[in-house]
Order: C-alpha cells, then structure tokens, then sequence
C-alpha cells in the first residue's frame, strides 16, 4: 500500500488517521445500524445522536456556555461572510472590520453588499502583521465588530486580541476558519465564531458557527431561512438537511481532540511544531519567513527561497520525500507548510530534516 504522504495543504487538509481508519471500519455499517451514516435520516435517532454527541464534545472543548448556540450548517468561510451581515447587522446596517490579511480583506468585500462598512485600519501589503490598535478608528455604534484571527493565505495568527479596543458592547466576531480548535478561546469574549470546517474540524462542506444568543433574532428579511441563525438554533441545525457525513466526522475529530488531551495539550503540539520550522526559518540560510514574529501562524507556516530559481526543485525533493502541497498561495507565492492539529510532528520533522539537506546541497 502507497504510505499516507505529509500532507501540508491549507484546506482540505489532513485529518486524523485514527478518524479516518474509524470512519472507514463504521462505512457500510454504523454500529449495528445496518447503514452508512451518510444513508441516514437526519431526523433519524442514530443521526440526531451523532450530532448531539458532536455538539456535546465541542462544546466540553471550547467550554461554550449554554447563552451560545452551536451551529453546523453549509456555505464555508465564505458564505459566512454574507450570512454573518444578514444576522447580525440588524437595524443598524452598520459593523467595523479590521483588515490584517486577504481573507479579511474578502470579507469587507462581501459584507459592503449588505451595509455601511467601516474599515477600521487595514495592514499594509504584503500583510505581515496587525495594525497597531492605537490607530485602529472604532464606531461604537457598530452592529459588530469583524476580524480574521488567523490568515491562512499569509501566515498571520492574531495571538492576543486587544480586546479592549474594541468598544465596549460591540460584539466581536471571527473568522477562526484556520486556527479554531488548536488552542483553548475565551468564547465568551465574541458574540461570533465561525469557520469552514476543511482544516482543523473534517471534511469540507460543513460550516460551524458559534453566536451568542441574544444576537438572533436580528437578520434582515432577505436573510435566506437556511441560514438564519435563529432558525438554525431553534432546529439544532436541522431547519434542512444538514451535512450529515461532515458532522459525523466532525464528532470523531472533537473525540480524537479530547483523546489528545484537550485543546491545551495540542496547543502545546501545535508550539513545537511551529517552533521547529520558524528556527530553521530564522536561521538566516536559504530560507526565511517575512511575518512580524508576534504575528506568526501556527497553523499557516508561510516562506520563502532566498532565490526564487529554487522553488520549483525544492517542490520537487519534498513531494519525492512523500511531502506534498508545500506550494505558497498564487497571490502571495513562495512556500506554505500547513500544520494543523492532524498533521503530525513527524510530519514537521521530517520537512525540516529535508530543508536542512536542502541548505547544504543548495547553499
Ligand atoms: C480564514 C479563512 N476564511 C475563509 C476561507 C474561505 O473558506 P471557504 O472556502 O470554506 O468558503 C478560508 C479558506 O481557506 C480561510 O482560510
């Protein structure tokens, strides 16, 4: 049999093999019910099982309180960024975003379609860091207020929010699409959380959301039922058919978290890993990262070749080592080695083993 490759890719990405290796034992047969999860009713008793104990063993990670739903529904990152308006601009049709990457940059794109949008600082190209918040112009009349905690494209990981410049009574929300579940949140900081799934939760295809609750209620009357937040929490996430097989896996993810010992224990993975490859980054050799030191991603690893002639044969050793999808985003180029949750440190070691041998055959 061909061994599994390290995969480093931004999304879809790797995911567990024990999920994997347990989803394919439960394939034709979840356990006893003579079916495949995804030949279920979603209304079924084993489903609304599944997604219960999902929901459950999220919640027990992240340590959401009962005042926030928990929502799983469709539409990615993306359809976030104009579902997120649509609930929660209400009457005053008006949010901040904070600009710190080309994901957020996305966002405010979408979010104009729906409201006033008021950027309250964007971070200079290539983007590198955040913006200092003593420059940062709040409207305390904001519905919310809309930022990217982790920049997959860039390689920028908001590390500590400055919570305190947001005005008090904004509700934050976040798209944690990249960073959410390898490492402990503070939910009861944000009014929102969400993300697609297709990095450190499951399969593509399924959305998580997480809103505080007093925020429902407000979505604009063009607001499509499927995604309105309220119906999705009154229906726990079952207004429509969810996606039931991306929900299942979803479940095996958060049980393989808590067997790893909770978001705690893989945060402290998740810091060697990345320390591993930023010290062969920082060591001044062909390599280097460009991304302000406080702001470096610890699940989006971006680099690049001193000389760009490289790039091409350093792509070409690492897929012959069985490592693949190291090629950096075509807006940013260079290189990116995603290291979510699933991929393993010897998956890291072993790409930092090959760029060591790559110095010394190539410096
Ligand atoms: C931070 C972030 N936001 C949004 C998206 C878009 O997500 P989707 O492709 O699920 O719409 C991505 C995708 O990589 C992302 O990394």
């Amino acid at each position: 049999m061909t061994p599994r490759a390290y995969n480093f890719s931004a999304g879809p990405a790797a995911l567990p093999l024990e999920v994997l290796e347990q989803a394919a034992r439960e394939m034709t047969n979840w356990r006893g019910s003579g079916m495949s999860v995804m030949e279920m009713s979603h209304r079924g008793p084993e489903f609304i099982s599944i997604a219960a104990q999902a929901e459950a063993d999220l919640r027990e990670l992240l340590s959401v309180p009962s005042d926030y739903a928990v929502l799983f529904l469709q539409g990615g990152g993306l359809g976030e960024n104009a579902i997120v308006p649509l609930n929660l601009m209400g009457e005053k049709a008006r949010a901040d975003y904070l600009i710190t990457g080309s994901w957020s940059a996305k966002s405010v794109e979408e979010a104009r379609r729906f409201g006033e949008v008021n950027v309250v600082a964007e971070a200079s190209k290539p983007y590198c860091g955040m913006p200092a918040p003593e420059h940062w112009r709040t409207n305390s009349q904001a519905a919310y207020f809309h930022l990217c905690t982790n920049e997959t494209i860039d390689g920028v990981e908001i590390h500590e929010l400055p919570f305190e410049a947001v005005p008090s009574g904004v509700p934050i929300v976040a798209d944690v699409s990249s960073h959410i579940l390898s490492r402990p949140l503070d939910i009861n900081r944000y009014g929102c959380i969400y993300g697609g799934a297709q990095k450190n939760i499951g399969p593509a295809g399924l959305t998580l959301a997480i809103v505080r609750r007093d925020l429902l209620g407000r979505a604009h009357a063009m607001c499509p039922s499927v995604f309105n937040y309220q119906l999705l929490d009154q229906s726990g996430s079952m207004y429509n058919t969810p996606p039931t097989y991306g929900i299942y896996i979803a479940g095996l993810v958060f049980q393989w978290l808590k067997r790893q010992g909770g978001l705690a224990a893989i945060e402290a993975m998740n810091v060697a890993k990345a320390q591993a490859l930023y010290d062969v980054l920082d060591r001044g050799g062909l390599f280097y990262n460009r991304v302000d030191p406080a702001y470096r991603s610890r699940m989006n690893v971006t680099f690049f070749l001193r000389d760009e002639g490289l790039n091409q044969a350093f792509l070409d050793g690492a897929k012959a080592q069985g490592m693949v999808q190291l090629k950096g985003h075509r807006s940013v180029g260079g290189m990116r080695a995603s290291i979510y949750n699933a991929v393993p440190l010897q998956a890291v070691q072993t790409l930092v083993s090959y760029m060591n041998e790559f110095e010394r055959t190539h410096g």
